[in-house]
């Protein structure tokens, strides 16, 4: 992640040390932020990051984030629980009032948005989420809105990255293709969540939108991007499958996924904020993961040393 002048000396908290705010976390320490992150186990401290516990569910007052001072930015990377809540506000809103804080993140997803047909959507398009998660996620974001802190609210399609691209499921024989006409899904790759975050707290405090669309150049059907992972690992395709075919065997959670179908754009991001995507489509992408699994790999890395497992769209 090139560019992205950040000021050093800040002092930042990651709520939610998983995929992207990990990442994010290491990122921010290599441009010379002091890093904490949470989680709810208990995690080996590193040379540039320090771990605290935190489980919203464990009712101790906000475990080892209690204490905390000085601290400048946050990262907010913890979804709504299962009950419709915000898994940290009620916990920490009082300490983070407390802190000097210049800039607070808020992971969300394009979800708000709900179902567009396919149309492409912006920042000013007006949510109309489903009932369930992406109402909650809505609510949660208006939560951390609330506040008076300075948030800014980032909305995220698929995330992949390295470990958490289709290869996996391609090498065990257990991908999909499945064919639904007219569906497309948007993605981003985890390094332009990274990469955009630093780009938004370099920015002036006014210049910073109160709500920013993080997600690549490419929405597009998911036989696309798995055809193009088994081109890049020399396997073949599954027999495809239509859609019909298999949407009652599905998880509620991947059959409302399946069910939405918008293009949001990022257009704010890369035109009027100036921010350069690193990975405009999955090709770049997906080349760029496979590369670094293989390389981590190599250097005796398991995933959840380097991103936890899982698939794109
Ligand atoms: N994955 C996607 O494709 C996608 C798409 C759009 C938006 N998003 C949203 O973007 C954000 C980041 O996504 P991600 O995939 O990078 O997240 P992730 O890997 O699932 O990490 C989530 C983090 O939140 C922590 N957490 C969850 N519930 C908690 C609780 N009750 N109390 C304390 N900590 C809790 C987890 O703690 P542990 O370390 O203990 O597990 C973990 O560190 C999330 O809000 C996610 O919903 C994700």
């Amino acid at each position: 992640m090139e560019g992205a002048a950040v000021k050093p000396g800040g002092r930042l908290l990651v709520l939610g040390g998983g995929y992207s705010g990990l990442r994010f976390g290491r990122a921010a320490a290599q441009r010379g932020f002091e890093v904490l992150l949470t989680s709810r186990q208990r995690r080996p401290q590193d040379a540039a990051l320090r771990w605290l516990v935190f489980d919203s569910e464990a009712n101790d007052s906000g475990g080892e984030t209690a204490g905390l001072e000085g601290i400048t930015h946050v990262l907010m990377a913890a979804a709504p629980n299962g009950q419709g809540d915000d898994p940290m506000l009620p916990q920490l809103a009082a300490m983070l009032q407390r802190q000097p804080l210049q800039w607070v993140g808020y992971l969300s997803t394009t979800g708000v948005y709900g179902c567009t047909g396919g149309a492409w959507v912006d920042e000013t398009t007006p949510p109309r989420p489903r009932p369930g998660r992406s109402q909650w996620r809505l609510e949660a974001e208006r939560a951390w809105q609330a506040t008076g802190l300075p948030v800014q609210v980032f909305r995220l399609p698929a995330i992949y990255g390295p470990h958490r691209c289709p290869f996996e499921g391609l090498r065990q024989g257990t991908s999909k293709l499945v064919h639904k006409p007219g569906q497309v899904f948007s993605r981003v790759h985890v390094d332009d969540i990274v990469g955009s975050l630093l780009h938004c707290i370099a920015l002036p405090e006014k210049r910073r939108p109160a709500v920013l669309n993080v997600c690549d150049d490419c929405p597009c059907p998911s036989s696309e991007t798995l055809g193009f992972a088994a081109h890049l690992l020399g396997l073949p395709l599954p027999d495809a499958v239509r859609f019909a075919e298999i949407e009652t065997s599905l998880s509620p959670m991947a059959r409302s996924f399946w069910g939405e179908n918008r293009r949001p754009s990022n257009h704010l991001l890369c035109q009027q904020l100036g921010y350069s995507l690193r990975y405009p489509s999955y090709r770049e992408g997906f080349r760029a993961s496979l590369a670094e699994e293989e390389g981590s790999r190599a250097a005796g890395e398991t995933g959840a040393q380097s991103g936890t497992p899982g698939s794109a769209t």
